[in-house]
C-alpha cells in the first residue's frame, strides 16, 4: 500500500479530514482528563525546520510525546541539509531511522520533492503554498465553539498566500462559504479559487465580513517576504481587521489569526482581546489537531 502523506487537504479525503477534526476534540477530552493514551510508543518523528515556528514545533513535539514516542527537530545548521545535501538523499536516509517526517520549508516542491523520495509519511508544516496542519486546528476550533463548519461563511481578510489558499481548498473539502477580500496584486492564484465553488473573491472587507461566522487574517508580511516589508505595508492599509470591521460580521462571529500576529498592521492594537477573537484556543489546539493526524497517518495499515 502506497504511503499516505499530508502536503495540502486533498491529501485526505473529506470523510478523513471530518474524522480528524473529530478525533482531534475527543483527544483534547481526553488529554484535559488526564487519560494516557500512547499508540505511538517506540515512533519517531523527525522535524525538519528550514524556516523559525513556535506553534508547529512545539505541538508536534509535545503531541508525539504526549502519543508516547518521540520528536527529534532539525534545524538547517544541524544537519548536512545546510551544506547542500539533496533533499532527496535526506528523505530516503530519514525513511531507514524514522517513522514519519514533518517538513517546513519555503518552496512547496521541497516538500513535494522530499515526500516523492520518502518511505515514511511526510507532513507539510508550512510552505510558501499551503499550511493544512493550521486549517485541522482552525476548523476544529470552529466546531469547538459553534459546530459544525458545513454551511457556515467564513471572511479571510489579506495576504492571497499560504493560509488563504489552504482555506480555498478548505472550503470545497468542509463545505462552507469562503470570501476572500485581498489587495489589488496580492490575490490567491486564481486557477486554486477555480478549484472551488464555494470561494469567491470580495470587493472589499467590509463585502467579504459582512454578516460572515468567521472571520480570519494573517500577517501582510510572511516568511519569504522579508524584503517586501514597507511595500507591503502600504498595500495592504484598508485590510487592518478591527473591532469595527468585525461589528459587520453576524452578531455570534468568531475572529481566528493562525499567529504570530503583528499588531497595528493585518490586525488593530487590541484585537486579540476582543470576546470575539479565539486565536488563543485555536494556536492550543494545533496540539489536539497534530496528534490525531501523527495517529491517523501512523496507525492507520
Ligand atoms: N501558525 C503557525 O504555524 O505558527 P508557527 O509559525 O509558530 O509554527
Amino acid at each position: 500500500m502506497a504511503v499516505r502523506h499530508f502536503l495540502t487537504l486533498p491529501d485526505c479525503t473529506a470523510q478523513e479530514l471530518a474524522g480528524l477534526v473529530a478525533r482531534a476534540a475527543e483527544l483534547k477530552d481526553m488529554n484535559r482528563k488526564g487519560l494516557a493514551h500512547r499508540p505511538l510508543a517506540g515512533k519517531t518523528l523527525a522535524m525538519v525546520f528550514q524556516l523559525n515556528s513556535t506553534r508547529t514545533r512545539v505541538a508536534f513535539e509535545t503531541g508525539m510525546y504526549q502519543l508516547g514516542g518521540h520528536a527529534l527537530s532539525l534545524a538547517p545548521a544541524d544537519t548536512q541539509l545546510g551544506r547542500g545535501e539533496p533533499v532527496e538523499d535526506t528523505a530516503r536516509v530519514l525513511s531507514q531511522m524514522v517513522d514519519a517526517v514533518m517538513v517546513r520549508t519555503l518552496a512547496h516542491e521541497e516538500v513535494e520533492r522530499i515526500a516523492s523520495a520518502s518511505t515514511v509519511p511526510v507532513i507539510n508544516g508550512m510552505t510558501n503554498r499551503f499550511h493544512p496542519c493550521q486549517l485541522l486546528a482552525d476548523v476544529q476550533t470552529f466546531n469547538e465553539f459553534r459546530g459544525s463548519i458545513q454551511g457556515a461563511t467564513v471572511a479571510f481578510v489579506g495576504d492571497g498566500y499560504n493560509m488563504c489558499n489552504s482555506y480555498i481548498r478548505a472550503s470545497k473539502l468542509f463545505d462552507f462559504h469562503l470570501r476572500i477580500a485581498a489587495p489589488k496584486g496580492h490575490e490567491p492564484d486564481a486557477r486554486l479559487l477555480a478549484e472551488s465553488n464555494v470561494a469567491e473573491l470580495a470587493p472589499s472587507p467590509r463585502d467579504a465580513v459582512a454578516d460572515a461566522d468567521l472571520v480570519v487574517t494573517d500577517v501582510w508580511s510572511s516568511l519569504g517576504h522579508d524584503e517586501e516589508v514597507e511595500a507591503r505595508r502600504r498595500a495592504f492599509a484598508g485590510h487592518q481587521v478591527t473591532p469595527g470591521l468585525l461589528d459587520c460580521a453576524a452578531k455570534d462571529a468568531l475572529f481566528m489569526h493562525c499567529l504570530p500576529a503583528h499588531r497595528g498592521e493585518e490586525i488593530s492594537e487590541h484585537l486579540l482581546e476582543d470576546p470575539r477573537s479565539v486565536a488563543w484556543v485555536e494556536a492550543g489546539n494545533r496540539l489536539h489537531s497534530q496528534k490525531a493526524l501523527l495517529e491517523f497517518l501512523l496507525t492507520s495499515s
